[in-house]
């Protein structure tokens, strides 16, 4: 049975500020943490053990999924004393696998949403013989991706990190985050100091003549890095649109968890997720959101694609799109706030303090 590493340690920057007090695979998504969707997406493939490569925050993964026997998983955790990078992190946690040295290992991203298809990777890798296999998907911008371009076989014939030049831009297929590896190549990658598994392992395992493999598959694919696209994420998770074994409910146009108190008239649609313990007042509208355990929204407030921090306060009449509030802030009465705005944890806005329109 294949084994599988998770790479659960990097500091989630982009998520800021609600990675300050959560990792980003423990964020809930559409009800449960980010990476309990990853890891029943793994079991339902046949994957029995995984190592966690934790680093930043790594002390919250294990009290929450232990060994792993609620999801049928064999479960070990591996902190880094150090950051050690994408690459660094699968070679400290080498120690752990039990595959034999020509046998294949599974590692994924632990902010990748996708219907890949691990099965058919894991049949690429052994049929091609690969050292590495890569799951590839096309973007129709690919600039802030690695571009993979490959032959007619499949085989990968370049790594083009974050390429900016349309002469730079050769294909649009994009490392999905998601490998089958030789278990001697884990083995190889140089103990004890960072290493980027996409800026120098696959490059240079490229450079000396090695076969890594990409296999394209087009199903959903998004990267949750980003305010934007968490909320999205979450949403095509409760609209059934992204595929998971783990959904908590039916599927629908929301998710309230039971202990959340929604007013009778608000309004909760676009696949929004109301936490545990939050409370949505009269005359709400929540759209394509998620509202994180313990939040309020104070009645006639306004939340659309906004990520609402745990017990965060949004103030009455506010109106929040496309923005992210820390935990525990608390956003007084009449705020309008828009466009990528990141207000910060704790963080305190008087009533009508910050507005996008001159109408008040
Ligand atoms: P940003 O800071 O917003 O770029 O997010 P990130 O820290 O998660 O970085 P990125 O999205 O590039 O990381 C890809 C995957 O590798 C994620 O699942 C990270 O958790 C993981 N990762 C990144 N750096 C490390 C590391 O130093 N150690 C471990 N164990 N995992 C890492």
């Amino acid at each position: 049975m294949t084994e599988a590493i998770l790479l659960v340690g990097g500091k989630g920057t982009r998520l800021r500020p609600v990675t300050v007090h959560t990792p980003k695979p423990m964020l809930p998504a559409a009800g449960v943490p980010f990476l309990t969707h990853q890891l029943a997406r793994a079991r339902a493939a046949g994957v029995e053990h995984i190592v966690l490569a934790t680093s930043y925050l790594a002390e919250v993964f294990e009290p929450y999924f232990g060994d792993g026997s609620s999801l049928g998983l064999s479960l070990e955790y591996v902190t880094e004393r150090e950051p050690l990078g994408t690459g660094g992190a699968l070679r400290n946690v080498a120690s752990r696998l039990r595959a034999g040295p020509d046998d294949p290992v599974l590692v994924f991203n632990g902010d990748i949403l996708t219907g890949l298809d691990i099965r058919a990777l894991v049949a690429t890798h052994a049929a091609s013989g690969a050292d590495v296999s890569l799951h590839l998907t096309r973007v129709p911008d690919p600039r802030a991706f690695g571009l993979v371009p490959t032959d007619t076989d499949g085989r990968v014939t370049a790594f083009l990190e974050k390429p900016q030049t349309p002469e730079e831009i050769v294909t649009d297929q994009i490392n999905a985050g998601a490998y089958v590896f030789r278990r001697s190549v884990i083995d190889a990658i140089p103990a004890g100091r960072p290493v980027s598994v996409e800026r120098e392992t696959f490059p240079g395992l490229l450079a000396a003549g090695a076969h890594l493999q990409g296999m394209v598959d087009s199903t959903y694919w998004l990267d949750l890095g980003t305010p934007a696209a968490f909320v999205r994420g979450s949403a095509d998770l409760v609209l059934g649109r992204a595929p998971s074994p783990a959904v908590p409910g039916r599927c629908g146009d929301r998710l309230t968890l039971p202990t959340a108190t929604v007013a009778p008239d608000a309004k909760l649609t676009a696949g929004t997720v109301v936490g545990a313990g939050a409370v949505i007042g009269a005359g709400a509208r929540v759209a394509g959101s998620v509202i994180l355990d313990g939040a309020t929204i104070a009645p006639n407030a306004t939340i659309t694609n906004s990520l609402i921090g745990n017990h965060a306060h949004v103030g009455a009449r506010t109106v929040v799109t496309d923005a992210v509030i820390g935990d525990g802030a608390i956003v007084g009465p009449d705020n309008e706030l828009r466009e990528g705005v990141r207000v910060w944890c704790d963080a305190v806005l008087g009533a009508g303090a910050v507005r996008f329109s001159a109408d008040q």
